[in-house]
């Protein structure tokens, strides 16, 4: 593994390994702290976009295995691409510094893709526009697999599912790790207008994922196992005004709260990438069945610390 830029390149065997990687590194830093594996190694992290849990965790998780981190914020003011500088030139220039591994998150799809192209360092996406967004589905996929215990998960999926980047990523993780003894089938729930795209639900059929689509959440929340909520994106609708209209939606007639929460399985799961902005309801955090925070937020680390042993230190996987 060099690159990581599309949630299809993983295997269910490279998924299985990332997850123990991760349950050993959980472990380790229990007992250790910070950790070796990264001494003299620097990640630098190349962020166009506003992130909060992406950012800081591959940071963390850069420095409790022991190697540092740099970083550019809001890259697109900060950096030369302000002054017109292509992105590959960025990328040509990091890379003459001697880092070893860019981790980048920009505004259009594909430009994770393109800094691979030109780059001779490991390039991580955390998030190509309205593209993918395949760590996040890494994290949520092993929260998924660490709480929910059945021969087939029902996986409903809400919210912006048009322009959700981590929702194309983990129906595309879960094409890659479902097996005979890993059954999904899936529930895209949403308003028509914020519906998954053809391309994801093409490579489902493909791949025979059975899934459903339907705008109604009363009967999609008693019947899964994983309720995944998302974020109406409204950075990436073209009309400001129907992004405003669809966040509305949103949050009117999808939201969850504590009184649509109680109609779920007792053992279901409620998961988010996170921002939240209204579609889940305060009032259900101290659910336990809510696992947003702090568990899922926190599997970001030790995945992304899986991650980044297994592209850097492939020997000590
Ligand atoms: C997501 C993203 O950036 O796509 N955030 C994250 O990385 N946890 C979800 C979002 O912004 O809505």
């Amino acid at each position: 593994m060099k690159h990581v830029l599309s949630a299809s390149q993983f295997s269910r065997e490279k998924i299985l390994s990332l997850f123990a990687t991760a349950d050993r590194l959980k472990r380790e830093r229990k007992d250790h702290g910070v950790l070796d594996y990264l001494r003299g190694k620097l990640v630098y992290l190349l962020f166009y976009e506003p992130s909060t849990r992406t950012r800081t965790s591959f940071g963390l998780a850069a420095r409790y295995l022991g190697g540092r981190t740099d970083f550019t914020e809001a890259a697109g003011i900060f950096s030369s691409a302000a002054k017109g500088e292509t992105l590959e030139d960025t990328i040509r220039v990091l890379q003459s510094y001697e880092i070893d591994a860019i981790v980048i998150r920009h505004k259009e799809r594909g430009a994770a893709e393109a800094a691979a192209r030109v780059a001779g360092i490991p390039i991580i996406n955390a998030g190509d526009g309205d593209g993918e967004h395949p760590t996040q589905a890494l994290l949520d996929l092993y929260t998924i697999v660490s709480n929910v215990r059945r021969d087939e998960i029902v996986v409903a999926m809400g919210g912006d599912l048009k322009h959700g980047r981590t929702v194309r990523s983990l129906c595309r993780l879960i094409i890659k790790y479902a097996a005979d003894d890993a059954k999904f089938c899936l529930v895209f729930c949403s308003p028509p207008e914020l519906a998954m795209r053809d391309d994801v639900l093409d490579e489902l059929r493909a791949a025979g994922i059975p899934f459903s689509v339907t705008d109604n959440l009363s009967e999609t929340l008693p019947a899964c196992d994983v309720f995944y909520q998302t974020r109406v994106q409204r950075e990436r609708f073209a009309n400001a005004l129907l992004g405003d209209a669809a966040f509305l939606d949103v949050q009117t007639r999808f939201a969850l709260n504590a009184a649509n929460v109680a109609t779920m399985k007792p053992d279901a799961i409620i998961l988010h990438p996170l921002p939240r902005v209204g579609e889940i309801s305060p009032d259900v955090d101290a659910d336990p069945r809510a696992k947003y925070f702090p568990e899922q937020t926190r599997n970001g680390l030790y995945v992304r610390m899986a991650l980044l042993l297994t592209i850097l230190r492939p020997d000590a996987v």
